[in-house]
């Protein structure tokens, strides 16, 4: 976090409680260091789906499904639909768990695999693309989802200030190097992209907006 914790949990105040199921997958994902999106993002994701009013919804990266029944809640209401992929099995089985438990079945399709090879494989146009999965993988999948997107579509990205390191002259340990460097390469390939028009927002630990401009 680079911003001060206190802030964090402030504004996590002003969300108000999330009702028993978010907060069982939060617990559970806090205890077993499951990386899942903060409240807050949570929150600005189903936000966007409703402002947006977007039918067709990709996730990369399910995990245990928590960010997934964010997008799916505002789908249901929008007549939208949601497909996520994850490649791990038991975590990806247990999103469709929770999936079910939170009533959004119909509106969840989960795809098993590795996204560099499942991207390859889809061909419709997506209203808003969420991308929280692999940061050092997060150049690749964005020449895969590029044409993925619809015009005037949105593409969101969580993660992309990564602890803050991503600014440079910030110090982190070396092993950090390639993905903080390949995070770096990928804010710029974004905002440098003449047919997306791009905002990098300073909270959760950094999280792009990006709508299709150009053709
Ligand atoms: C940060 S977690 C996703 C958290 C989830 N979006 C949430 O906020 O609830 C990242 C997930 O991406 C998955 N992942 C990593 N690399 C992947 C790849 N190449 N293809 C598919 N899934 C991948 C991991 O298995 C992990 O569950």
């Amino acid at each position: 976090m680079f911003y001060p914790f206190e802030m964090e949990r402030y504004l996590e105040t002003l969300l108000g409680e999330r009702d028993p199921l978010l907060h069982e997958i939060e617990e559970q994902a806090l205890k077993e260091t499951i990386p899942i999106v903060t409240p807050m993002v949570g929150n600005f994701l189903n936000l966007l789906v409703f402002t947006s009013k977007a039918q067709t919804i990709l996730e990369v990266g399910t995990a245990i499904g928590y960010s997934t029944i964010w997008l799916a809640r505002a789908a249901k209401e929008t007549g939208g639909h949601v497909t996520t992929i994850d490649m791990n099995k038991d975590r990806l089985a247990r999103a469709r768990e929770n999936i079910e438990c939170a009533g959004l079945r119909d509106q969840v399709t989960t795809l098993e695999g590795d996204a560099r090879k499942l991207l390859r494989t889809l061909d419709a146009a997506y209203d808003l693309v969420f991308i929280d999965a692999a940061k050092g993988e997060y150049l690749e999948y964005l020449s895969l989802i590029y044409p993925l997107i619809a015009p005037g579509g949105l593409l969101v990205v969580d993660n992309v200030l990564f602890r803050g390191w991503v600014v440079p002259g910030s110090t982190f340990a070396p092993k950090y190097d390639r993905m903080v460097g390949g995070l770096r390469q990928f804010l710029e390939d974004l905002s440098l992209n003449p047919d997306f028009s791009t905002s990098v927002l300073p909270f959760g630990d950094g999280v792009s907006v990006s709508r299709r401009i150009g053709p």
